[in-house]
């Protein structure tokens, strides 16, 4: 492995894309040691409420408890190993693994294996094992470390006042969407954090400025006019936060901190509300106490496994599930208000319709570059200045990695 002689601004060599040896040691170094985002309050409203996930060699419940937080428990018996549960979702009292009924509570402890002439069988030596979990305005983000990065609160510190107004405690899930894409997890990353690649989004184009990560000095003379109309907007939109009371200052710190992020509320095209095609909402409620629709789009960069939109009438999150060198899970979720009802309040063929596009052009996007990453005749490539996110991205991954290796 070549983490010393990274070559700054260029893409990874090929095996750290292609090679399970580097993907087994990603899942270690990367998913094993930091914070990574699992999925929302809105994913599990109820104590008993749960979600499994699934990614590299973990099997992870994470569970709403009595006490508004979350239990995150590794989805291993203590007995031969089974996946205790076997659904994505559902609502459980006790945990009770299907293969010989040992049954352990919302916390993980034994509380009952049948154990028939058996002497000196101990349950309380057979917990499930656990992990860290946290919920921070919202969102929920496990840890599989024993000592999780002590700098994630200060990570949560940057995003409770962008993310919290939106209130995601009452929301409920729209829809969620399942994709595997064949790609290494770090080109789904890749492709997540630039916009040099917005053409191939006609339909986001309708609402998402193509100019992110351009500036005065760099702007293409055909993106001359959208420029224009996106400093317009962008001012009365940061006039409204200023009167609201919302941040919207960037705050981008990708790659100077181990919870690396990156926050901003910016404006969108149109009537600046929603992911349409004329920027107009696409649920007519409101989220939260939020003050006015037109509130563009808090975009929200989260290293290493996701991203999100929060806009005035609803919020979108995503996040990448390794599967294996060559595979992964993106899992993308649409929240609206809780009491907003489809079909009446939204339509959500409508309401899901430009993410659900563009997640399918990305995916295609990811896959053409796994399989150049196989080719003997691919070689590393320069990130462009408009990619500045993607270097941020690759050089976090480089500086964990040599951390973990040592
Ligand atoms: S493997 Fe779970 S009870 Fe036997
Ligand atoms: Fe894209």
């Amino acid at each position: 492995m070549r983490l010393d002689t990274r070559r700054t601004g260029f893409s990874l060599e090929a095996p750290f894309y292609t090679d399970p040896n580097l993907f087994n040691l990603d899942m270690q170094g990367v998913f094993g040691q930091h914070w990574v985002f699992a999925c929302s309050v809105a994913e599990i409203p109820e104590p008993g409420d749960y979600v499994t996930l699934d990614y590299g060699p973990y099997s992870i419940i994470i569970l709403r408890n009595d006490d508004g937080g979350v239990n995150v428990i590794h989805n291993v018996c203590r007995h031969r190993g089974a996946r205790v549960l076997t659904e994505s979702q559902g609502t459980t009292g006790n945990l009770v693994c299907g293969y010989h009924s040992w049954t352990y509570s919302p916390e993980g402890d034994l509380i009952h294996a049948s154990a028939p002439g058996e002497m000196t069988f101990d349950k309380s030596c057979y917990s499930l094992k656990r992990a860290h979990g946290k919920i921070a305005a919202g969102l929920v983000f496990i840890c599989l470390a024993e000592e999780p990065p002590t700098d994630f609160h200060e990570t949560a510190k940057i995003f409770e006042p962008y993310v919290a107004p939106h209130e995601l405690e009452k929301t409920k899930v729209a829809y969620q969407q399942n994709i595997v894409e064949e790609g290494n997890w770090k080109l789904v990353m890749e492709n997540n954090r630039e916009c040099y690649h917005c053409d191939g989004h006609p339909e986001l184009a309708c609402s998402l400025f193509p100019t992110w990560g351009l500036t005065d000095e760099t702007i293409p003379p055909h993106l001359e006019d959208v420029w224009d109309r996106n400093q317009q907007a962008q001012a009365s939109l940061e006039y409204r936060c200023r009167r609201y009371g919302l941040p919207y200052e960037v705050v981008e710190e990708l790659d100077t901190r181990v919870g690396g992020i990156r926050i901003s509320r910016e404006s969108l095209d149109g009537a600046g509300e929603s992911f349409s095609a004329d920027g107009r909402r696409l649920s007519k409620k409101l989220l939260g106490d939020l003050p006015d629709f037109r509130l563009g789009r808090c975009s929200m960069h989260l290293q290493p496994n996701s991203w999100f939109h929060l806009l005035g009438d609803h919020v979108i999150t995503f996040a990448a599930f390794p599967i294996s060198a060559t595979k992964t899970l993106v899992r993308t979720t649409w929240l609206v208000a809780d009491d907003a009802v489809e079909g009446v309040d939204y339509d959500l063929e409508s309401l899901t319709h430009t993410w659900k596009q563009t997640n399918l052009q990305d995916k295609n996007f990811v896959e053409l570059c796994q399989q150049g990453a196989a080719s003997p005749f691919y070689e590393q490539g320069p990130y462009m200045k408009s990619e500045y996110q993607v270097e941020a991205f690759i050089g976090w991954y480089v500086q964990r990695m040599r951390e973990h290796v040592g």
